[in-house]
């Protein structure tokens, strides 16, 4: 029988708190330290880890071990080179993605180690495919790049001041807005790191801070809204403000949210092309139902309605997902608790005075779990047991969800052939939209469903109605 994870969360909320604060004054004093004997050879400009690494070595070794090839059930990208190919696994995919780019090469992620050749290496990127500079956003270390770019372009100020200084914004936001505009394979060459030091942390004093700029975009976008936002009290405190400036993550968001924020500058949603500057879709919130609100009153610069692509075989104008960790998260009890990326996938061990966070950034079930036990008064055995019971209870529904799609795709494709034309079928192929977007929401989220489980399943819920209903207004077309 089934072990259940009741007594974990009786004695927990005060646990939490209290590992929260004290976890907060250890390392703060940590940090006070580390900065005392910050070596003032970093600079805004040091963008190689391993010059990072002589001053922080362990941090160093332990971010050099993203290369090493992990996987689990539905964690990672497996033990192969290239990683785990997703339309293989699941040919559901390549239906689904008809048309697209995702149906040419679609694969699991890995470590930060690859995420440079990776992108490189994909076809999405290769003829007859082409791509813009955009893509750099998250697969590089490109804050250095960014900023010189910008200057280039006529920004005020030198490169070494502060990048949350008003010029430093200045230059990053004009070098990230001429790099997205070049072709992929002009603005790859320009950098050749991946995920660095700089990319996290201040050189000043090795503080966290947010470098992506549809990152810095978007939450301002998300603060301004009405959505609501109580998983972020600096928003909150701002939105109680008199705004006279725009909400700004590295000057307002606390120490525990910016170890959110940090993974969260790429583990997002975005849209980028050639006709409009990458952005994080979030003005209407962070929900899936209110970006998707926000897709459909998006307009290109030419009046078209957002969408990712036309449908190949049922004609309808669909959206693609991309990696909504941070969104589906902000959606989970464990945001709403307060618990932060970091918290889960950066283990904190103690070596001798200092605590050091694990910087092999990776899935928490290769570990032993003692993250999770901060907080959760249960055997390591007990949570993963949890864990796989959510990621099974999701993956099988995520699969009847994909089946109920892929029947709608079936029947608007039989109309199509029949002789239907797509004006007459445009309310099925908007039901298909909605059922796919919601469906591929879940799949393309990397944590099958522990992100935020209700969320999760209530999604999917969703995508299968609104599947079905696809179903019916195909078939009374038909009978009409
Ligand atoms: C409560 C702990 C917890 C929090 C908080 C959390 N995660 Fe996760 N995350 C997990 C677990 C558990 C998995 C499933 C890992 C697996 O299947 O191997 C996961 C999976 C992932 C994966 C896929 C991992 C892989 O190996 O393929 C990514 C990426 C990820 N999380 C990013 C994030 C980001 C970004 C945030 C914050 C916005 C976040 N996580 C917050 C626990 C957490
Ligand atoms: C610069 C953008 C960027 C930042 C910042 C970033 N990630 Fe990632 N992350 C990626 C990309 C890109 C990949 C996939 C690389 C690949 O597949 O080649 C990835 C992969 C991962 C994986 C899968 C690892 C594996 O071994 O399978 C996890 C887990 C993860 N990230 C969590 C996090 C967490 C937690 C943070 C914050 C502490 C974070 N990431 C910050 C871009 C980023
Ligand atoms: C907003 C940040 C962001 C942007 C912009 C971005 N990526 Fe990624 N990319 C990620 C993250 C995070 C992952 C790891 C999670 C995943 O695989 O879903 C990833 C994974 C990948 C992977 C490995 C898995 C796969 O999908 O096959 C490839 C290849 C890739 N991206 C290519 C691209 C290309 C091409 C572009 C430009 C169209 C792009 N990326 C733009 C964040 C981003
Ligand atoms: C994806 C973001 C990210 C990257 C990249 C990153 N770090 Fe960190 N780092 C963090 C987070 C999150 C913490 C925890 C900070 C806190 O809680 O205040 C941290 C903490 C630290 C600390 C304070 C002590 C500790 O371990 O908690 C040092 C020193 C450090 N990092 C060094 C490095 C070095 C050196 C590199 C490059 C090799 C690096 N970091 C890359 C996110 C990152
Ligand atoms: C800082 C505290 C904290 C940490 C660390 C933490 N959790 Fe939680 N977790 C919570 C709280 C609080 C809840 C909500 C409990 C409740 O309301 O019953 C929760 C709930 C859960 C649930 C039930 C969620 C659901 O959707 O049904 C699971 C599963 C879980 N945690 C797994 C994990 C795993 C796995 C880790 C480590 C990778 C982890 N937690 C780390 C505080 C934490």
């Amino acid at each position: 029988m089934k072990k259940k994870m009741r007594s974990l969360f009786l004695p927990l909320l005060a646990c939490a708190f209290a590992a929260g604060l004290f976890g907060l004054q250890s390392n703060d004093a940590a940090r006070v330290e580390e900065a005392a004997a910050r070596p003032p050879s970093l600079t805004e400009q040091t963008v190689d880890p391993a010059e990072w690494g002589r001053h922080f070595p362990r941090q160093y070794e332990d971010h050099l071990r993203t290369s090493e090839l992990t996987g689990t059930k539905y964690g990672g990208g497996g033990s192969g080179s290239p990683a785990a190919n997703r339309l293989e696994e699941n040919p559901r995919l390549k239906i689904l993605y008809s048309g697209y780019v995702f149906s040419a090469d679609y694969r699991a992620r890995r470590g930060h180690a690859y995420m440079l050749s990776d992108q490189r290496e994909t076809l999405r990127v290769k003829a007859p495919f082409s791509q813009s500079g955009g893509c750099l956003q998250c697969h590089a270390s490109n804050v250095a790049v960014y900023r010189n770019q910008g200057i280039a372009s006529g920004a005020p100020g030198t490169p070494d001041e502060p990048l949350t200084s008003r010029n430093g914004y200045d230059q990053l936001m004009r070098g990230f807005e001429k790099v997205g505009k070049m072709p992929f394979d002009e603005a790859t060459k320009l950098v050749n790191h991946t995920l660095a030091c700089i990319d996290c942390h201040d050189p000043k004093n090795m503080e966290l801070r947010v470098t992506r700029p549809a990152f810095i975009q978007g939450i301002r976008a998300l603060a301004a809204s009405e959505a609501t936002a109580a998983q972020f009290p600096s928003i909150e405190k701002w939105r109680g403000g008199n705004r006279a400036e725009p909400y700004d993550p590295n000057a307002m968001a606390s120490r525990q949210e910016k170890r959110s924020f940090v993974c969260g500058q790429c583990h997002a949603e975005y849209f980028c092309n050639f006709e409009t500057t990458l952005f994080y879709p979030w003005n209407n919130g962070l929900k899936a139902n209110e970006i998707e609100n926000y897709y459909n009153s998006y307009k290109f610069p030419d009046g078209r309605t957002f969408s990712d692509w036309k449908h190949e075989n049922s004609g309808a104008e669909v959206l693609k997902a991309q990696h909504p960790e941070f969104e589906l998260w902000s959606q989970g009890i464990h945001s709403r608790r307060g618990v932060s990326c970091a918290d889960c996938h950066m283990q904190s061990r103690q070596e001798g005075e200092n605590r050091i966070s694990d910087h092999w950034i990776r899935s928490p079930l290769l570990g032993k779990m003692e993250a999770c036990q901060d907080c959760h008064q249960s055997t390591a055995e007990e949570i993963r047991a949890e864990v796989q019971d959510i990621q099974e209870r999701t993956h099988k529904m995520l699969r009847r969800a994909e089946d109920s799609v892929v029947e709608l795709i079936r029947a608007l494709a039989d109309a199509r052939a029949a002789g239907y034309e797509d004006r007459q079928l445009r309310e099925a192929q908007e039901y298909q939209r909605g059922a796919q977007w919601r469906v591929d929401f879940v799949g393309s989220e990397n944590s099958m469903g522990i992100h935020a489980s209700g969320e999760a399943f209530r999604l999917l819920t969703e995508a299968m109605d609104l599947a079905a209903r696809g179903r019916t207004a195909v078939h009374n077309i038909q009978l009409r």
